[in-house]
């Protein structure tokens, strides 16, 4: 997730744009940069670092001219530095794009373009858009722009000048964000409304492969058939700080809406059908597989409780034995590791000290170490041998949501392709999973839709001082995190217990009007639960049970029942876990919690 701006109009670009961006910085900030047509030539200034840093720079060395573009970054390919910041160029520095997105098959445009002579500079996958749009350019940029993006696959919202018409910024957007402001005698490209909101409250909400033309005498704007497009004026009544949340109440609900997407761009360009898993930074051969007997995953809170679906996950595809553990304990208990370990750490920060003392630790015994993290450039992708980044973009509330689905995600994809390696499982096994995950994004969206029902029960038991979340096998992990999710941000104490396990004491705790949230989605422990279910039903507890739809008979037994769409068995916890982080939340708002900055808490823990 990054943050785009563009401007045409009379005024000093580059001010405008400083200012946009600062609106835009929860969407990204690890870099920045703007490029302003200065005297018909193009000019960029850009650095690794917050915004601030950026205005530093230009302070120093000013930029002028009226017609500009300019980003906000959130690193996904190449770690953030001044190189791999935008805007980037062609090599004359003719042609100049900002883009927030992913282009998935930017590995292939990369070799063709070569193979043409072209010549790229950074690790992005953007640098292939300005190359390509020099490609294409026969001295008309919007034709050359719409023909550019026939070639790119992946998601776009693209800002793009040339000197060579330097009074237009050319724009087109598909599944990522993209605004246009109207201001009198000047006009704006944005990746969100915050960003020209001190200019003007009219503005043109663009759909997929529509382009935009900007000058300072207008806006037009066309379909990817070059026709032109009429579009009605939204005028903003709202104010920039509920834009910033997406008109949400707050981040963590924006960011547990925002899964689909998460989910949907943590798989995008590794799995794809009938394709071998493809994994940008860990390269571990068959040899080296062969020779690991033990897989360790480590990590803290909810990180560690992604690593304990992924120890059912990797055991069950890739039938390699995992143990997992919690990071500041693992380190201080003398674990026997060797060069046979792999050790896998999670962490959404990368930043988490007791899980960079693990991967420190664990290095030193010769153990190999794969980080999965959400940011790129941390001190824990840059210390692990190998990388998985998950591509959740920027996690702003405290409570952990959208890390830890796509952490889920990471877990599945590292499974499946271990399970290639050693050759676990059969192809079409293989296949169902990987089709299977690719509907996820889609059934996460209608799983959003039981607001009413978890609303209505939060807002009967948030009174409760005490709740128990039960499940089995792989709902275990996920009651867990559900768990950890209603104590972080609504203060309600609350235990994760295994079916199995109730009856060996915690039972006892079981009352008339006790709450219990259960999730069933294991087929060959249905019954099992089922009778876990009624042992507490019996003694008095108000269960709500979260389970595949087809599942009605939970109805008869239970005070209130979700139903998530069906899917692998395996592949439950990306569903499951949603209704459980909404009950959370609707029970911390029913509490009038801060649910973005619970107390006593900090989103990245970097002391021990
Ligand atoms: C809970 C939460 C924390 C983090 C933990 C690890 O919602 O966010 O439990 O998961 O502090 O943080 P990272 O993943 O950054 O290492």
């Amino acid at each position: 997730m990054c943050g785009i701006v563009g401007f045409v109009g009379k005024r000093e670009a580059s001010p405008i744009l400083v200012e946009g961006l600062s609106k835009l910085e929860y969407r990204g900030y690890d870099s920045a940069g703007v490029a302003i047509i200065e005297e018909g030539d193009i000019k960029i200034s850009k650095c690794k670092g917050r915004l601030a840093m950026l205005e530093e720079k230009l302070k120093e060395a000013p930029l002028s001219g009226a017609i500009g573009i300019g980003h906000t970054r959130w690193a996904t390919h190449g770690e953030p530095s001044d190189l791999n910041s935008h805007p980037h160029a062609n090599e004359c520095g003719s042609i100049t794009v900002v883009h927030n997105g992913i282009i998935e098959n930017y590995l292939h445009l990369r070799e063709w373009l070569s193979s043409k002579g072209y010549k790229f500079f950074s690790e992005t996958d953007t640098e292939v858009i300005p190359n390509l749009v020099d490609y294409y350019y026969k001295g008309d940029l919007v034709e050359a722009v719409m023909k550019a993006v026939t070639k790119m696959e992946g998601s776009y919202a693209i800002g793009v000048i040339t000197k060579n018409e330097p009074d237009k910024v050319v724009a087109v957007r598909k599944d990522s964000p993209l605004i246009v402001g109207l201001g009198e005698g000047e006009y704006f490209i944005a990746s969100d409304i915050p960003a020209v909101l001190n200019h003007t409250r009219d503005i043109y909400l663009l759909n997929d492969k529509e382009f935009v033309v900007l000058t300072k005498d207008g806006v037009q704007i066309l379909s990817e058939e070059g026709e032109e497009i009429k579009k009605e004026i939204y005028h903003v009544t709202w104010n920039a700080d509920a834009a910033e949340k997406g008109g949400y109440e707050d981040f963590m609900l924006k960011e547990i809406h925002e899964q689909p997407k998460a989910i949907k761009d943590t798989m995008s360009s590794r799995i794809i059908p009938g394709q071998p898993i493809s994994l940008d930074k860990i390269n571990i051969t068959k040899e080296e597989l062969n020779g690991i007997d033990r897989i360790y995953i480590v990590a803290c809170g909810t990180a560690y409780h992604a690593g304990i679906v992924g120890k059912y996950v990797i055991e069950k595809l890739a039938k390699i034995p995992v143990e997992v553990d919690i990071a500041s304990e693992f380190r201080y208990r003398e674990p026997i590791i060797n060069e046979r370990t792999l050790i896998i750490v999670i962490s959404q920060s990368g930043e988490t000290a007791d899980t960079l003392a693990v991967l420190r630790e664990s290095k030193k015994k010769d153990c190999r170490v794969i980080a999965v993290t959400n940011v790129v450039g941390s001190s824990i992708s840059r210390e692990a041998d190998d990388v998985l980044y998950t591509w959740a973009g920027p996690e702003i509330a405290v409570a952990s949501t959208k890390a830890y689905v796509t952490q889920l995600i990471a877990m599945y994809i590292i499974g499946l392709h271990f399970a290639e390696i050693k050759e676990t499982m059969s192809k079409a096994d293989m296949e169902l999973i990987k089709e299977e995950m690719l509907k996820l994004p889609e059934k996460a969206e209608e799983t959003l839709s039981h607001k009413e029902t978890l609303q209505k029960f939060a807002s009967k038991t948030y009174m409760h001082k005490d709740m128990f979340f039960l499940g089995r096998g792989i709902d275990y992990a996920v009651a867990m995190e559900g768990s950890l999710k209603l104590k972080e941000i609504s203060y309600v104490h609350s235990e994760a217990y295994a079916g199995g396990e109730l009856k060996h004491g915690p039972i006892a705790l079981i009352e008339k009007g006790t709450i219990v949230i259960t999730t069933l989605t294991q087929g060959f422990l249905f019954d099992k639960m089922v009778s876990n279910i009624k042992e507490v039903v019996t003694r008095g507890a108000k269960v709500m049970a979260i389970a595949f739809e087809g599942n009605n008979v939970i109805e008869k037994i239970v005070d209130s029942a979700i139903y998530i769409p069906k899917t692998l068995d395996i592949l439950s916890p990306i569903l499951s876990v949603i209704p459980q982080q909404l009950l959370a939340y609707y029970m911390a708002k029913q509490k009038g919690c801060d649910v973005d900055k619970p107390r006593n808490l900090a989103k990245s823990v970097t002391v021990e």
